[in-house]
């Protein structure tokens, strides 16, 4: 699988560095030759004479050994690809700046062979925006990123930060290697998706709400992530599994709440894909307390408009930025669709229609149609929504 490649490991400082030897096992069992670069942080999680016994090389970890200059440059013109993994908070800050004070970011920065890093680190530190922003800087630089996995850390937290599973990697490599053109033009692309729908407090125990369960938005954010994109998801309230390899997940309950968290990230986003079914309407006041039955009926629940997310986004979109908006009908649905965009300013706006059997709310499949600026309709087939996750990607780039 992948015989007569050349694989450059490089190895930062970070407990998931235990796992090296049998990534390396894992590679050189599948036909890959392997040489071994180390941080001198990764020393203290794992052996250089373990690694150097499964790839049947020396690991090379500093600038010169026995008054010999190890040659950076020539490993990094070596390797076929370079693979940093794990890829430590510090090593990651280390590469987005250019820094160079140890040989594996000497190799990085000589490489002249695509790159791709896994991360490992503790959630905070995963989820802090000085993190999440020098991953978007190296993704800006052509790295390739795996997503991390959630699960116990070794703080005993519980959470996003575990480097992926050596066969992940092995499988994300020979992949690579075999078909290098796949790289998707979403990679490091920045994207806000709102998903999910909103509830809005009558009293401390009801809510209006709707049907949304969040699916297609986190199919979006998980095909995205697949694609290498940087992805910010602003989710209403679902029990949905979450993908994992966010750049961030804001869990709101409100309109309001969807409105604060969303227009913010606006600006520093490439593309906001607006799937969620934002309620229209709120109480106008919460009772503060549970209104109790009374009988002869309830008339008097005074509704106010939300603010709407996506005309907003529409008034301030600049020039690279590309919007695109859902909408769900029933009835005259492409008069609907198309007076949307104007309106809101979109440059395209998905359909999805309750009178298509299989699509809208709680299914696993979805139906949609797709609405651009110069009036034209690209209608689409029913699918998993995974599929149909990918049918708007691809249409947004074409
Ligand atoms: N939307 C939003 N904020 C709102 C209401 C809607 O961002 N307060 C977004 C939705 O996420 C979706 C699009 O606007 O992308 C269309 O929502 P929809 O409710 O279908 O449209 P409305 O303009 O509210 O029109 P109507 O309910 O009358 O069909």
């Amino acid at each position: 699988m992948l015989h007569g490649k050349k694989i450059l490991l490089g190895i930062s400082g970070s407990i998931a560095a235990y796992k090296t030897p049998e990534l390396v096992r894992q590679f050189v069992k599948a036909g890959a030759e392997v040489r071994v670069v180390m941080s001198p942080a990764a020393g203290q999680f794992v052996s250089p004479l373990s690694l150097s016994t499964v790839s049947k090389h020396p690991v090379v970890y500093e600038t010169a050994t026995d008054h010999q200059w190890n040659n950076h440059v020539e490993l990094g013109r070596w390797a076929d690809l370079m693979v940093i993994a794990p890829l430590s908070c510090n090593t990651l800050a280390k590469m987005a700046t250019g820094l160079c004070d140890n040989m594996l970011l000497a190799c990085y920065l000589s490489a002249t062979c695509p790159v791709v890093v896994a991360p490992a680190m503790d959630s905070d530190m995963w989820m802090h925006p000085t993190t999440q922003y020098n991953l978007s800087l190296l993704q800006k630089h052509g790295v390739h990123r795996l997503p991390v996995g959630e699960g116990e850390l070794a703080s005993g937290l519980i959470g996003p930060g575990r480097m992926a599973e050596p066969e992940s990697i092995v499988a994300w490599v020979s992949q690579f290697l075999h078909k290098p053109n796949l790289i998707s033009p979403w990679a490091g692309k920045k994207v806000l998706i709102t998903a999910g729908p909103t509830f809005e407090p009558i009293d401390p125990v009801r809510f209006i709400g709707n049907r949304s369960t969040g699916k297609m938005g986190l199919a979006l954010a998980a095909v995205l992530v697949e694609r290498g994109a940087v992805v910010h998801v602003v989710l209403g309230p679902s029990s949905e599994p979450i993908p994992s390899g966010l750049a961030s997940l804001t869990r709101v309950e409100t309109a309001a709440d969807m409105y604060e968290a969303s227009v913010p990230v606006f600006p520093t986003v490439d593309v906001a894909i607006l799937s969620a079914a934002v309620a229209d309407y709120r109480p106008a006041e919460v009772a503060s307390e549970k209104i109790k039955k009374t009988s002869g009926g309830l008339t008097q629940i005074q509704l106010q408009e939300t603010r709407d997310i996506l005309q907003t986004l529409g008034a301030m979109k600049r020039a690279d930025q590309c919007l695109v908006g859902f909408a769900l009908e029933t009835q005259q649905e492409d008069e609907h669709a198309q007076a949307k965009l104007i309106k809101k300013n979109a440059d395209f706006i998905v359909l999805n229609s309750l009178r298509d059997a299989g699509a809208g709310f709680g299914t696993p499949t979805n139906k949609i149609s797709i609405f651009d600026r110069a009036g034209t309709k690209k209608e689409f087939p029913l699918a998993a929504k995974e599929s149909v996750a990918a049918f708007i990607l691809d249409h947004i780039l074409s």
